[in-house]
């Protein structure tokens, strides 16, 4: 069974890598090959911390997989991870798990390169301004990906907490440093959201995070937050507005995503609206932009086939390089 860290990934795996993986996981899902059963949730007794398993088994790679989360408050006073995360992979002709991955940062580089991957495919290819919403666990990662699918001159930090804001610029200023794309530290969301091409939202908000008449035609939207029906990001306007709209996994993001669930309550969006799954759009069963002033928005909550897929890759990277620790249990 191969061990493998967040160094030993992050030195193998690329954001390009993870975007990859990622279009891999579309495709297999929209061809209906994956499994995924609901996420199962245990509390703890006294209530203060709540254990995820997400299971998934991926027909195509003939592998099972599981991301264990877990969601631990009073860790932050400890200086331990408040969600620590490890995915562990089962071959799919034995059954023996044969590795288990770091989770935390498989987590980060899967869900940056979902933003990653509809950039690419979405997004006008002359996109030069980009905005980020929300500054933490997740953000680092959002931004590498999409300086890794579009020549960035700008991108916009905007966070509620504006001291969080200043932090990332400064922490991030040499990955920015590496595209030659400049950080600027946004005073509030309109400055954030005024002329960009490309904005990816990763908050934890429960309302709207710019204001919809402010997008500018051509924009392309990425909804990475919100993962329960009282949280959204994006205000419904913009979903009215928008010509092509996308999500990871229609199920899903109907059943869970605020952003739509809140404007379909109020009659004012319907999931005719949505154009169709990133997969299908991969597999060339629908088409993308249409033009170059249409507003285009990807809305994901994420699964577990990422998971599983993303991890495969690392493995299938880890083994040939020779990195990683190997133990027999
Ligand atoms: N789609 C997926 O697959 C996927 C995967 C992982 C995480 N997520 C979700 O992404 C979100 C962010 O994750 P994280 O780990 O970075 O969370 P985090 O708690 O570390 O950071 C959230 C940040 O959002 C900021 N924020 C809240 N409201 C805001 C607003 N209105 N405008 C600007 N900033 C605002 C907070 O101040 C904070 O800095 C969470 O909701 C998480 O569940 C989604």
């Amino acid at each position: 069974m191969l061990l493998l860290s967040r160094e030993q990934i992050l030195s193998i795996f690329t954001m390009r890598d993870a975007i990859e993986a990622d279009k891999k996981a579309f495709v297999l899902h929209t061809e209906g090959r994956a499994k995924v059963p609901l996420r199962i949730n245990l509390d703890t007794e006294d209530k203060s911390g709540q254990c995820m398993f997400m299971p998934a088994y991926v027909g195509g790679l003939n592998m099972a997989g599981i991301k264990i989360v877990s969601f631990f408050p009073g860790n932050a006073a400890k200086s331990i991870p408040v969600v620590p995360a490890t995915v562990a992979l089962i071959d799919g002709t034995t059954g023996l798990v044969t590795a288990i991955v770091e989770g935390t940062t498989l987590t980060q580089l899967r869900t940056a390169a979902i933003a990653g991957a509809a950039t690419e495919l979405l997004s006008n290819p002359d996109s030069k301004i980009a905005a980020l919403f929300g500054t933490g666990g997740q953000a680092s990662a959002q931004l590498e990906a999409l300086m890794t699918v579009r020549s960035l001159k700008e991108v916009r930090i905007f966070d509620v907490d504006p001291e969080r804001v200043r932090k990332f610029v400064m922490s991030n200023q040499s990955l920015a440093d590496r595209f030659g794309t400049t950080l600027v530290e946004a005073k509030n969301s309109d400055q954030a959201v005024d002329g960009a091409d490309v904005i990816t939202t990763v908050t934890t908000s429960s309302k709207p995070v710019f204001d919809g008449n402010r997008i500018k035609p051509g924009c392309h939207i990425n909804g990475i937050g919100s993962y329960t029906p009282a949280m959204r990001e994006i205000p419904a306007d913009i979903l009215q507005r928008a010509g092509r709209i996308f999500v990871d996994n229609r199920e899903a993001v109907l059943a869970e995503a605020g952003d739509f669930i809140i404007p379909m309550g109020e009659g004012i969006f319907s999931p005719d609206k949505i154009a169709g799954e990133l997969g299908e759009l991969i597999l060339g069963r629908v088409t993308g932009r249409t033009s170059a002033d249409e507003i285009t928005v990807m809305k994901t909550v994420g699964f577990a086939t990422l998971d599983v897929v993303t991890a495969a890759a690392i493995v299938e990277k880890a083994r040939a390089a020779g990195v990683g620790t190997e133990v027999a249990l």
